[in-house]
């Protein structure tokens, strides 16, 4: 392992920084605890151009911790809703509420106490701590594996534990001396390996740009910088088909509030049936081509409501199908259309006629409120949040 590198690696980095790095960004300016864990969570897979435009929004909307935890969760959901991954919103508001209750409402400046909080990582409470207080804390995602990985020639893969365990403590010992260097070095490090040493196109390999470090990585000497860091093949994700409700009364559409800890928890989405494994020769929509209305809402509804609702119904309309692929699943919708002569009352809290117009106070998963504004049936801008 290079001494002269370890030893210098700080240095050239913040000074790469300075001459190619990301500026004027934002969070970059920002310490205050509560601006950077709120940035530092968006940014998180999420597109730099996508939280340029989101993050000013969020923080006008929920200024401080307090009325981050004071909201209720569905406003939240609704200001997240088009960001995905939806278990960092509710996160942020369990995490709110933590820091209200069990630390008087000021963000711990300890990465192990910050770590301790709901949704923060250890690479998370690395990046707050640095930004926020200018603690010494190494951070570690997926880019700072990357760099690590080439800079040192770590053969290993990434996921195994003792290959994490040293790319850990690489990333600390290479730490600044200097405390006050701690926000521009971390910074750097996200930059770099966002930008220059990118997973597919990076700079030492189009020899667009000079890389700083060229003369000492061992990826790039030993021309394995695309070989590194080693992937461990993923198997493709499952395919699932389901059903979903659009049933309309006059101006509105009947939502149902998602179970906490399914996927797209707490938004509210169509009425939809339980999600069937996708045969590999078999249709998108599970070769279900006719139902009736009966069939349908045995599917998506509680028995309770079926009766009454079926009254009003008559005719039934096969609609668009519609893919999503998750992280770690891909569902193909199938969308039924339905209109009700009558507004039933429903027996739960988390089915609800909800006026056309409101829609944009919702928090809705993302390919539903497409469908939405794709079908007119909503005002655009009464969708947009
Ligand atoms: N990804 C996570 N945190 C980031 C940051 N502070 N800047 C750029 N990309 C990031």
């Amino acid at each position: 392992m290079s001494e002269a590198l370890i030893k210098h690696f700080a240095t050239k980095l913040i000074a790469w920084h300075g001459k190619d790095g990301r500026q004027g960004l934002p969070w970059q300016s920002i310490r205050d605890p509560y601006a950077v864990w709120v940035s530092e969570i968006m940014l998180q897979q999420t597109q730099v151009v996508t939280v340029l435009e989101r993050y000013p929004r969020f923080m006008k909307r929920f200024s401080t911790v307090k009325q981050l935890a004071a909201a209720p969760l569905d406003d939240v959901l609704a200001e997240w809703a088009g960001l995905g991954y939806y278990t960092r919103a509710r996160n942020l508001h369990a995490c709110a509420k933590q820091v209200m209750e069990e630390f008087g409402g000021t963000f711990p400046n300890d990465p192990v106490l910050l770590e301790q909080l709901k949704g923060i990582g250890r690479s998370t409470a690395g990046a707050i701590a640095a930004f926020a207080f200018h603690e010494r804390a190494p951070i570690l995602d997926a880019n700072v594996k990357r760099i690590l990985a080439r800079l040192f020639g770590i053969e290993g893969a990434i996921q195994e534990k003792v290959v994490n365990d040293e790319l850990w403590q690489l990333s600390k010992i290479l730490l600044p001396k200097k405390a006050l260097d701690m926000p521009v070095y971390t910074q750097a490090l996200m930059d770099f390996g966002a930008t220059w040493c990118t997973s597919r196109k990076p700079v030492c390999l189009s020899g667009a740009r000079k890389c700083p470090f060229e003369k000492e990585c061992q990826a790039n000497l030993s021309n394995q910088v695309l070989l590194l860091p080693r992937k461990v093949i993923k198997a493709k994700s499952p395919e699932f088909n389901c059903d979903m409700l659009l049933l309309r009364q006059g101006a509105s559409v009947l939502l149902q509030r998602r179970p906490e800890k399914a996927i797209w928890g707490g938004l509210w989405s169509l009425p939809e049936s339980a999600w069937r494994t996708k045969e590999k020769s078999a249709k998108p929509s599970g070769n279900v081509v006719h139902l009736t209305a009966k069939e349908l809402f045995k599917l998506v509804l509680p028995d309770e409501n079926i009766l009454s609702i079926l009254k009003g119904c008559h005719s039934i309309e096969r609609g668009l199908e519609i893919k999503h692929v998750f992280t770690h699943r891909r569902l193909w919708m199938q969308i039924w259309h339905v209109s009700s002569g009558s507004a039933v009352k429903f027996t739960s809290d988390d089915l609800k006629w909800v006026p056309l117009r409101q829609l944009g106070k919702y928090g809705l998963p993302q390919p539903i409120k497409l469908l939405l504004q794709g079908l007119n049936l909503a005002r655009g801008d009464d969708l947009r949040n």
